[in-house]
């Protein structure tokens, strides 16, 4: 991807967007090589639709009336409406049937609050404190057609201090989500990360295993 024609990067959302503030600006200091094209949220009153307003950003809302096919079938019309070369899920609370989702296939990723494939779904950093966990974090990965089990890249690992509430050990892991998912991106954006063969490779190589970041050592988080 030159320069000239940065990545097209569709966002969706469903609430506060933080993950998709993260993106924005390193869409806008340079550090990710691609230009938000478009934020769409399911929920009208997603915070986050505001806070892209306040980057700039084109918003759109698709709203789920209750079926699944006319939501996608609307939300695929809002995406193909600015052209994305990339589809960023980011705290986006809807699944997508594995039609949608074998649309982008390859272009599509999540970033997921667990060290998958540990703790899928919701609810993680609770169910990681109760089973007294020492290492938490998050994974960015190609979206298939299976929930939270496409291709993990990269993951962060965050330590679980004593001591720790939910809301401790999640704003912990969510500043290292912050990090992980514009790298992941910028990979994709520069053409070093590809889906083939139905894995990702970074760099001509077949990730067997995702990349991790350690961030147990990290004082700032
Ligand atoms: C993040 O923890 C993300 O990993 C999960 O949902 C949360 C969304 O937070 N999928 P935000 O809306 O990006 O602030």
């Amino acid at each position: 991807m030159s320069a000239a024609t940065p990545l097209r990067l569709a966002i969706l959302i469903s609430g506060r967007g933080s993950n998709m503030e993260a993106l924005a600006r390193a869409c806008a200091s340079g550090a990710l090589a691609a230009r938000v094209a478009v934020v769409i949220a399911d929920r009208a009153g997603a915070a986050g639709l505001e806070a892209a307003r306040a980057h700039g950003l084109e918003t759109a809302t698709v709203v789920h009336g209750g079926e699944r096919r006319a939501f996608e079938d609307e939300l695929a019309v809002a995406l193909e409406r600015h052209r994305p070369g990339a589809v960023a899920l980011a705290g986006f609370m809807r699944v997508l049937s594995a039609e949608f989702v074998a649309r982008y296939l390859g272009r599509m990723f999540n970033i997921h609050p667990s060290l998958l494939p540990k703790y899928r779904g919701l609810d993680t950093h609770r169910r990681v404190l109760a089973a007294g966990e020492r290492i938490h974090g998050a994974s960015v990965h190609f979206v298939t057609g299976e929930l939270d089990a496409g291709p993990v890249v990269l993951q962060s690992q965050v330590a679980v201090e004593p001591g720790d509430s939910e809301a401790t050990l999640a704003a912990r892991v969510l500043a290292t989500e912050h990090i992980i998912y514009p790298r992941v991106l910028g990979w994709f954006a520069g053409g070093r990360l590809a889906w083939r063969d139905g894995g990702a490779w970074l760099d001509g190589r077949r990730l067997t295993e995702p990349l991790v970041e350690d961030f147990r050592g990290a004082a700032s988080l």
